[in-house]
């Protein structure tokens, strides 16, 4: 097709879009074509900004490796991680879930632990967490045997795959639900923590004003086959970023009930999950920072 005007260009991208065979990527790609082209008319876009922008998108592969997840972080700041995810789950949206972002900071292969074990796989100063939680399904029956990951950050605000100082896999781990559909664990308290502002997302957070902050948390991921995964996530309402999470992860359903015991914290946790595909979501990041030499 010959461009002859403006409006011409959507038409013909439109139409060449025409022949792709798979439905669902047909109206994924053609959809996203509308929408782009009429952010680019309705903000006029000029072509400096485009510049900026087609740069803004090359930051994001280049500042990616396998100990960080630019993409992901900018998807969360962007509130797009949370909107995917309460679409997906709690009965398409209709009902509270205990489903949330996965983060850009899960790793696979967390050490297989039993029922009550420690997290720390290196000296980690700090308060003391002692871990209860349940899985059960929609009707409140036990699910016994899910695959529970559970990873958090450190009392100083650093995941091990940003801390050299931490020892691999420290504050990491992998449960399997008992008969009751409890799992338990002890560890020590998470910091709220900010996220990295030396990429696109910083550029992002500094141009609204906005700080980097995530309120402490606790990520789960829960997996049986017959029961849709989940990623979780639980929050301490004490922190003072929980209403302003930079990442837009906090739902009512998700708020934890820390209680104070005379060596540190304590915490029970109930999660739902239904029934769906127990696909496993790929690692955003495969590895630990390396020491600075
Ligand atoms: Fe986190």
């Amino acid at each position: 097709m010959i461009i002859r005007s403006q409006e011409d260009v959507t038409e013909a991208v439109l139409a060449e879009m025409q022949r792709t065979p798979d439905a669902r990527t047909k109206e994924l790609l053609s959809s996203l074509v509308r929408h782009l082209h009429a952010f680019v008319r309705e903000v006029k876009l000029t072509e400096r900004e485009f510049q900026d922008a087609i740069g803004y998108l090359n930051a994001i592969g280049q500042k990616t490796t396998p100990s960080h997840n630019e993409a992901m972080l900018m998807a969360g700041a962007l509130g797009v991680s949370n909107l995917v995810c309460l679409i997906n789950n709690g009965a398409g949206g209709t009902r509270p879930t205990q489903a949330n972002n996965l983060g850009p900071f899960y790793r696979a292969g967390a050490p297989s632990c039993a029922d009550g074990e420690s997290l720390l796989r290196s000296p980690t100063p700090g308060p003391r967490l002692a871990f209860k939680g349940w899985v059960r399904d929609l009707a409140g029956n036990p699910v016994a045997g899910a695959e529970v990951d559970v990873w958090h950050s450190s009392p100083v605000g650093l995941y091990e795959n940003q801390d050299p100082a931490q020892a691999e896999m420290n504050l990491r781990g992998k449960f399997v639900t008992q008969a009751d559909g409890s799992f338990s664990f002890s560890s020590v308290k998470p910091a709220g923590y900010p996220v990295p502002i030396d990429g696109p997302t910083g550029a992002l957070l500094g141009a609204q004003k906005r700080h980097n902050f995530r309120p402490a948390h606790l990520h789960f991921l829960i997996h049986k086959p017959g029961f849709k995964t989940i990623a979780s996530q639980v929050y301490d309402p004490a922190d003072p970023h929980l209403d302003s999470d930079s990442q837009f992860g906090v739902t009512q359903a998700l708020i934890g009930n820390f209680t104070r015991e005379k060596d540190g914290f304590s915490l029970e946790f109930g999660f739902v999950i239904e029934p769906g595909e127990s696909r496993l979501p790929k690692p955003p990041i495969t590895a630990k920072a390396k020491a600075i030499q």
